[in-house]
């Protein structure tokens, strides 16, 4: 077999078989198969697609290249959630608690901030002293006491994906439907799930702007993890501003945790109005997606059954005090914590003001998440350092009246160049209008296998 008549076959359109996407992959990992050579299949990929078969193959193929996290004995169900990425988008960390109070287990293996879209690990590791590279014992042992870990990828995790989204990243072929679907289910297979709830984002923020194109891309997703296996839906999102009212690392921590605590969000959050209405959106999605996670652990028949039990557990206080155990369990100090909320920043701070009289048309959140990179919430390169310090708080959101002089946000830089540099960009991310927009509904759809 060689490599060339694999890329000419995808060239024309052609079916690969489980034999030629083995060879390509195993050879690619072994360095056999050169890196141009393997950029020049995901171009063929690129245009012509994949059939849903030969996207579960590619997928069981990527997933073998490593190994996988050994869950067994852990009793179940074992559920995750999965997002496309956003800005401000922050679910997981109120959801695993959540999910873990009422009795699913939930392996979480997350990601870094990357370009616009912030990330898990960075959110997490702006707690002194927690730590998000378990070995898989630590893993184990943690998700079978608290109900849920967090973790980043080992080397041994999937190690084609690693190897295989870099070069994407450099042949302009991240955004393909098939290629984007095994590389999300090769990572999530390999963590040990068995049912997965996915939150597939459109607008600006997201990584599909699309609608149409996140549809797709939800399906192909919903029918090759049911393909593999996996009790799976999707939901598809809306991300065209941010999710919640902060967008940062510590600040995103900081508001999960008052989410999970409504009696504490005046004081994180002075003068504002208290509970969970201040992220109402963050709120209503965690809740959306929480549920689908119940249905599909069994828990609960429906939505709306979900969504009383997650109402239930959180005004019991239970997804609070495992999010404050998990801290301790991985390595940080829940009291240090506790003090920290509300005073954690960076000291180079500017507040933005509204330019005009009338409403918010929209926050754009693609805006606000490339001026984040500069502030120090995300980073352009993987090996760029973050600031735990840094980000952005939201005083208003799409449809909110305001005043000329009203501050519309409150930024936080690594320092005042990033600040000084971010203000312009902050300040057009805010669109006006003379009257109330009309209201954007937050879940579009929700797909199901079939
Ligand atoms: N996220 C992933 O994990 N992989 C992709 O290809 C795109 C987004």
């Amino acid at each position: 077999m060689r490599a060339v008549d694999i890329i000419m076959a995808k060239r024309e359109g052609r079916e690969l078989s489980r034999e030629e996407l083995a060879f390509l992959i195993n050879g690619f990992v072994a360095g056999t198969i050169p890196d141009y050579q393997v950029s020049a299949w995901a171009m063929a990929v690129f245009f012509r697609g994949m059939s849903p078969a030969e996207t579960a193959i590619l997928t069981e193929q990527m997933l073998n290249s490593g190994g996988r996290m050994d869950l067994s004995g852990i009793p179940g169900p074992l559920v995750d959630k999965h997002s496309t990425g956003g800005v401000g988008d922050k679910t997981s960390l109120i959801l695993a608690p959540l999910a873990a109070s009422l009795g699913l287990r939930d392996p979480m293996m997350s990601g870094r901030a990357l370009g616009h879209t912030g990330g898990t690990l960075d959110k997490l590791e702006s707690i002194p002293g927690y730590r998000t590279s378990l070995s898989p014992a630590e893993f184990r042992e943690i998700l079978a006491r608290d109900g849920f870990a967090m973790t980043g990828q080992t080397k041994d995790t999937v190690p084609a994906d690693r190897l295989l989204y870099a070069l994407r990243d450099l042949s302009a072929t991240v955004e393909s439907i098939p290629l984007i679907t095994a590389s999300i289910l090769s990572k999530k297979k390999a963590e040990g799930a068995e049912a997965l709830v996915l939150d597939v984002k459109y607008g600006s923020g997201a990584f599909m702007r699309d609608p149409a194109e996140a549809e797709r891309l939800a399906r192909s997703l919903v029918d090759t993890g049911a393909a593999l296996g996996l009790r799976i839906i999707a939901l598809l999102t809306n991300m065209d501003q941010p999710l919640g009212r902060m967008v940062g690392n510590f600040l995103e921590v900081e508001e999960c945790y008052a989410c999970l605590d409504p009696a504490l969000y005046d004081a994180v959050v002075p003068g504002k109005t208290p509970g969970p209405a201040l992220a109402a959106d963050l709120m209503e999605l965690t809740l959306e997606l929480g549920a689908r996670m119940l249905m599909l652990g069994g828990k609960a028949e429906s939505p709306e059954e979900g969504r009383r039990l997650c109402l239930g557990a959180l005004a019991g206080g239970k997804p609070r005090e495992l999010f404050l155990r998990n801290i301790e369990s991985q390595g940080g100090d829940r009291e240090q914590f506790l003090t920290m909320l509300g005073t954690y920043r960076s000291p180079h701070r500017a507040e933005i003001l509204s330019k005009e009289d009338g409403y918010i048309a929209r926050i754009d959140a693609r805006k606000l998440g490339q001026a984040g990179i500069g502030l120090g919430v995300g980073r352009d390169r993987i090996e760029d350092p973050v600031s735990p310090r840094a980000g952005l708080q939201l005083h208003k959101k799409a449809g909110a009246p305001v005043q000329r002089g009203e501050p519309l946000m409150t930024a936080w830089g690594r320092n005042r160049e990033s600040l000084d540099a971010a203000i312009p960009l902050l300040e057009g991310a805010a669109e006006y209008a003379a009257a109330p927009p009309p209201p954007e509904k937050l879940v579009m759809k929700e797909i199901r296998h079939g």
